[in-house]
Order: structure tokens, then C-alpha cells, then sequence
């Protein structure tokens, strides 16, 4: 009997998880998504070009590879059907190699809007949300009254449609429609077309028989575990488990069916939308790491914001993940940045600690450690790195107790560097 290995994101998304699963993929049978929806942005990079995913696992370029989008995933077939016909030029037939789980939620045209209402009538407090969907359609399924992929090929679907789209639409009765919302219901009906070309199956039975069958999966998290429902720094975060625990539920696979636990993060941290960020650089250094790291959104364009290391969130992370490697991306991003900073601990009004807080608020302020900076030069052999690259990464794994086994040094397939423990 296999197991299945997770892979996910240990700070506030966008570490770097598309380029690591795709760099990953080819030694596993079946990549598998887990949470989240188009709210993501996975971006991967080889042959020269550049491929952003939001709801199709990062496995999709390898025609070997199964990859099934799990029952944890919110789905928006109209930007499934742009991904799925953004694919075809590059020779992938997707109806070959993608599954769809029947009980991953339906995102409505009427979630979008629910989305946009609800963010604007908070105001100053807004969370920064991709405006995707993502609360409303997971708010139905809590509140059990979502629709699910399985409902589109069933013959009561376009009832269920309308009587969800009714509640909808009477908490929406205070707003105008917008005006493109017929547009965007034919297109929502159009794409359910092409989805149901699809095979809309219990994927849970799938993956097990999978695993008895000795098939490697990996299972691929989407946002970053201080985004996290339960654990990350609510209420600015998304509505779904991006931890360990969440592949267990997103998927239908028990916990002692996990094998390793790969946890991504940058070398340093950057944070899309509202909510705390202790390490946030609001001057020249944060500018200069925004460009240097290219830091906008794969799925908004927003500008990411950014600051050093948090050795306390990324501390954290591990022990809410079980983390068992890390990939450590974006190095080259602080190559000739002088000084690197980390932060090692906070000092609050309850003295220094190493605990990632409750509330993050102006009671804290981060300690920083200065370490010295490292030049690239196109190495990409572990032992020939630069030698205060190496001692960076010594200090993390001294930190957080976990050995570095990747480091990314660009956004290309071919810029990783494997370190053996
Ligand atoms: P994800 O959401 O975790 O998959 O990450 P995103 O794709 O949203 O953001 C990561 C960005 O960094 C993308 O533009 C990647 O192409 C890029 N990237 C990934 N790894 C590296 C790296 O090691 N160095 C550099 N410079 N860019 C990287
Ligand atoms: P990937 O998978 C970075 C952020 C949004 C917002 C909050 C809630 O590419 O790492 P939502 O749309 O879920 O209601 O937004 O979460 N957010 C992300 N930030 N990367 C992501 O995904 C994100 N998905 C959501 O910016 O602050
Ligand atoms: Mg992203």
C-alpha cells in the first residue's frame, strides 16, 4: 500500500507551490488538489513559458500523470473552461488525464456576487478576498445547502440551480445585478457543458484504490497555512483548511496515509490582501524585494506585500503541518540584497516570545537578526552554492528543526537545487 506525500505552503500563499509540484510531479502517479478554488494562482515555468493554474492541479503538463481535483476544491467552471482551453494549444487533452471529485462545491455566478457584496459592506476591515467566490460557496457547503459537481449531471440540476440562485439572489436584493450577470450565467451554463465532458466520480474511492495498487500521489495544497480558516490570522484569511489536515478532508484519505509532508516557503514573506504581517517592510527594503521577486499576484495582478523572514510563523507552520521537508524558494531574489534580514522572535508587552500571536497588533514589534548576503552565479549545485547562502539555510533548519532538502533559485523547472540530508 502506497501513501500519499502533501505539499503546501507554510506562509500567506504564492511560496512557490506550482513550480514545486511540477518540478516534483514526474515521480509520482496522480497529483491531487485539496482545497481552495480559483482563488489560487500556481504558476509554472519551463521550455520559456509561463503557465498560470487556479483550479487544475500543477501535474497537468506531464500526460503520464493522473491529476484529480478532490472534493475540498471550489470549482468555477467558467474559469475551468478558460484553463481548460488555455491548455489545449500546448497539446494537453485534460479529459484524459483530469478527474473531477462529485462532491467538490459548485461556485454559482451568484457566490461572486455574494463575494463582492459582503466584502464591500466591510469596509475599512475589508480582507483583501480574490473576489472569486471562495466564502460564499464555502459558507453553502457548511451550510449545507451547496451545489456540488455531481448535481451537474444529474436531471434535477437546473431546479437546484434556480432555487439556490433564489436565496441568492433574495440576499442580494438590496444590490443591482451588474449588468454583464445574463453574460455571465450563459457562460457559467456553457462551461457545465464542457465539465461534464469530464469524469465527475468519488475520487476517495479512486485514490485508494490507487494506493493499494502501489500508486505514488501527491497531494497539492493551494493558499499557505497562515491563511488557514482555523489557524491562520483571522478573520483575514480564506475559508478552507490549507493545512495537513485539510488533504485528509479534501481528498478522503486518513491521517496515517500521509507520508511526507513538504512545506514551501520564500526566503523571505509576502502577504496579498488585508490582516497582520509582523515582518512587512513599508519602506525602500520592501519596494526593492516587490521588484526583485516580481511580487504581484498570479490570479489578481495586486501587488504582493512584502518583508523578511518569520521564524516564529514558519515555526508554527511546521508544527500545525508535521512538516517533514522544507523547499526553501526564491533565494535568488535576495542575491546582492544587503543586509538579509530574519526575524527570530517578537518583543510584546509580556516580554520576548516566540509564539505566533492570537492577535498580531501594535503590541509587537520583531526582533531581526542580520545575516550576510550572498551573491548567485548560476550554480545550481548544492555544495558549490555560496557559502552565506549555506549558512542561511543552516540557521533556518537550526530554527525550525526541519532539515532544507529543495532550494529554488528561479522560477524555471530547471533552477532547483536538491540538498541530500
Ligand atoms: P504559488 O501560488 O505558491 O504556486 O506561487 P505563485 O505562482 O503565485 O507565485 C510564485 C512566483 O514566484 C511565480 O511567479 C513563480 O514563477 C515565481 N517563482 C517560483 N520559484 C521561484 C524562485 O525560486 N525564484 C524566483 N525568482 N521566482 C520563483
Ligand atoms: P495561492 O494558492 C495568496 C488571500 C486573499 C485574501 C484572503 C482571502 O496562489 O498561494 P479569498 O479569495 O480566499 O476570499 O481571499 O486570502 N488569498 C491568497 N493569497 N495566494 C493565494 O493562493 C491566495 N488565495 C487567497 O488575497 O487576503
Ligand atoms: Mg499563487
Amino acid at each position: 500500500m502506497s501513501k500519499v506525500d502533501v505539499l503546501l505552503g507554510l506562509q500567506w500563499g504564492d511560496e512557490g507551490k506550482g513550480k514545486a509540484v511540477d518540478f516534483l510531479a514526474p515521480k509520482y502517479d496522480i497529483v491531487a488538489r485539496f482545497q481552495g478554488g480559483p482563488n489560487a494562482g500556481h504558476t509554472l515555468e519551463f521550455d520559456g513559458k509561463k503557465h498560470v493554474l487556479h483550479q487544475i492541479p500543477s501535474g497537468i503538463f506531464h500526460p503520464e500523470i493522473l491529476n484529480i481535483i478532490g472534493n475540498g476544491v471550489v470549482i468555477d467552471p467558467i474559469v475551468f473552461a478558460r484553463e481548460i482551453r488555455d491548455l489545449e494549444p500546448f497539446g494537453v487533452d485534460a479529459t484524459k488525464t483530469l478527474v473531477l471529485s462529485n462532491k467538490a462545491q459548485l461556485i454559482l455566478p451568484t457566490h461572486k456576487l455574494l463575494d463582492k457584496a459582503l466584502e464591500l459592506s466591510k469596509g475599512e476591515e475589508k480582507i483583501g478576498s480574490t473576489l472569486r467566490g471562495i466564502g460564499p460557496t464555502y459558507q453553502d457547503k457548511i451550510g449545507r445547502h451547496g451545489l456540488r459537481i455531481g448535481d451537474i449531471i444529474e436531471k434535477d440540476f437546473d431546479e437546484k440551480y434556480q432555487k439556490l440562485k433564489k436565496q441568492h439572489l433574495s440576499l442580494l436584493s438590496a444590490l443591482e445585478l451588474e449588468d454583464d450577470f445574463i453574460e455571465q450565467e450563459n457562460q457559467f451554463f456553457h462551461s457545465l457543458e464542457l465539465m461534464r465532458q469530464f469524469r465527475i466520480i468519488s475520487t476517495e474511492y479512486l485514490i485508494h484504490e490507487s494506493l493499494k495498487s502501489g500508486k505514488d500521489i501527491l497531494a497539492e495544497g493551494a493558499q499557505g497555512t497562515l491563511l488557514d480558516i482555523d489557524f491562520g490570522s483571522y478573520p483575514f484569511v480564506t475559508s478552507s483548511n490549507t493545512t495537513t489536515a485539510g488533504a485528509c478532508t479534501g481528498l478522503g484519505i486518513a491521517p496515517n496515509q500521509i507520508n511526507e509532508v513538504f512545506g514551501i516557503f520564500k526566503a523571505y514573506c509576502t502577504r496579498v490582501g488585508s490582516g497582520p504581517f509582523p515582518t512587512e517592510l513599508f519602506n525602500q527594503e520592501g519596494e526593492q524585494l516587490r521588484k526583485l521577486g516580481n511580487e504581484f499576484g498570479a490570479t489578481t495582478g495586486r501587488p504582493r506585500r512584502c518583508g523578511w523572514l518569520d521564524i516564529p510563523a514558519l515555526n508554527y507552520s511546521c508544527m500545525l503541518n508535521g512538516v517533514t521537508q522544507l523547499f526553501m524558494m526564491k533565494a535568488d531574489v535576495l542575491s546582492g540584497v544587503s543586509p538579509v534580514k530574519i526575524c527570530e522572535s517578537y518583543n510584546s508587552d509580556r516580554g520576548e516570545t516566540s509564539e505566533f500571536p492570537y492577535v498580531y497588533n501594535d503590541s509587537y514589534s520583531p526582533i531581526f537578526k542580520e545575516v550576510p548576503s550572498w551573491e548567485l552565479d548560476g550554480i545550481l549545485e548544492y555544495n558549490n552554492l555560496p557559502h552565506n547562502l549555506k549558512s542561511f539555510i543552516s540557521s533556518v533548519e537550526e530554527s525550525v528543526h526541519v532539515p532544507i532538502t529543495l532550494i529554488s533559485l528561479g522560477p524555471d523547472r530547471k533552477e532547483t537545487v536538491l540538498k541530500k540530508s
